[in-house]
């Protein structure tokens, strides 16, 4: 059978930055009307395992969104599939505007320096101060023309963040990318990523395990089940969040339960 996907976006992850411009804008210039991402009846089958369900889900322009699920319910297919890396999806899939994905291994071309790989493939008409501008807002200035093995795992990963970031996405895709990071490192990404999200709006969609950085980043938390989204909580909390605040506490112990693990098993 013919595959049914209506794909309306370019999803070819090429750049948008302006031309010529060295400072990364804040804000959302290349942000397009209408949800950042929808999804109706989206499926994908693996012969004859179907890992994602007719799944709905939209994200409004500059939501962060996290999704978590246990291994292998397909996280990873719904962000590949929102990238547009996935051609073997059924269903509707709306992405309007620009998308950047940073993965949980930091994927850098380790035989081009570090600013050689932000500006790989940005078609601007002056990429290199593009390409430093990100690398100062990650924290990286003084690495820009390292090797990528030289760098830490948490460097790596800002250079990761840094080269989603000159594509100006209007939905950025994020698939664990904290988790092999140190605990401090961790935190520090995590304020990384919100001042990031703060100061450009893109609407993220970040994959993880870790039921304590969704709650400590989104505004909207998704449990994935089934192949499908089987639940929404909306954390309607300031940041920076108290992970010991009631509200937080109540919403962790519901999204434990709603992965199917036991509140003792945390304790
Ligand atoms: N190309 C593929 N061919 C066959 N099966 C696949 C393929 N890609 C993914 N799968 C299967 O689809 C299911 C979902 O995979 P996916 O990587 O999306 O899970 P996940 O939720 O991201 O898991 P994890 O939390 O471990 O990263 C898994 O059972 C996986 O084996
Ligand atoms: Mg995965």
């Amino acid at each position: 059978m013919a595959p049914r996907l209506r794909q309306l976006t370019r999803h070819s992850l090429s750049p948008l930055a302006s031309p010529g411009s060295a400072a990364l804008p804040g804000g959302s210039a290349s942000r397009p009307g209408g949800p950042a991402a929808s999804v109706r009846g989206l499926t994908r089958r693996f012969g004859d395992r179907v890992v994602l369900d007719r799944l709905d889900l939209d994200i409004a322009p500059g939501e962060f969104v996290a999704l978590i699920g246990r291994s292998g319910s397909g996280k990873s297919t719904l962000l590949r599939a929102l990238a547009g890396l996935d051609k073997g999806v059924d269903g509707t899939l709306i992405v309007p505007g620009q998308v950047a994905v940073a993965f949980q291994e930091p994927r850098l071309v380790p035989w081009k320096k570090v600013i050689e790989n932000i500006t790989l493939g940005l078609r601007v008409r002056d990429p290199q101060p593009v390409a430093r501008a990100a690398l100062e807002e990650v924290g990286l200035a003084e690495r820009v023309t390292a090797w990528p093995l030289t760098l830490s795992g948490g460097e790596a990963q800002r250079a990761s963040l840094a080269r989603a970031l000159v594509r100006q996405p209007s939905l950025l895709l994020l698939d664990e990318p904290f988790s092999a990071l140190d605990a401090l490192t961790r935190i520090s990404m995590h304020r990384l990523v919100l001042r990031l999200w703060e100061h450009h709006e893109p609407a993220v969609l970040l994959v993880t395990h870790d039921v304590d950085e969704a709650l400590a980043l989104a505004d909207r938390v998704l449990v994935l089940g089934d192949g499908r989204i089987t639940h929404s909580a909306a954390i309607d909390l300031p940041r920076p969040r108290d992970r010991d605040h009631p509200a937080q506490i109540a919403l962790r112990l519901r999204l434990l339960t709603e992965l199917g693990v036991p509140a003792a098993a945390t304790s």
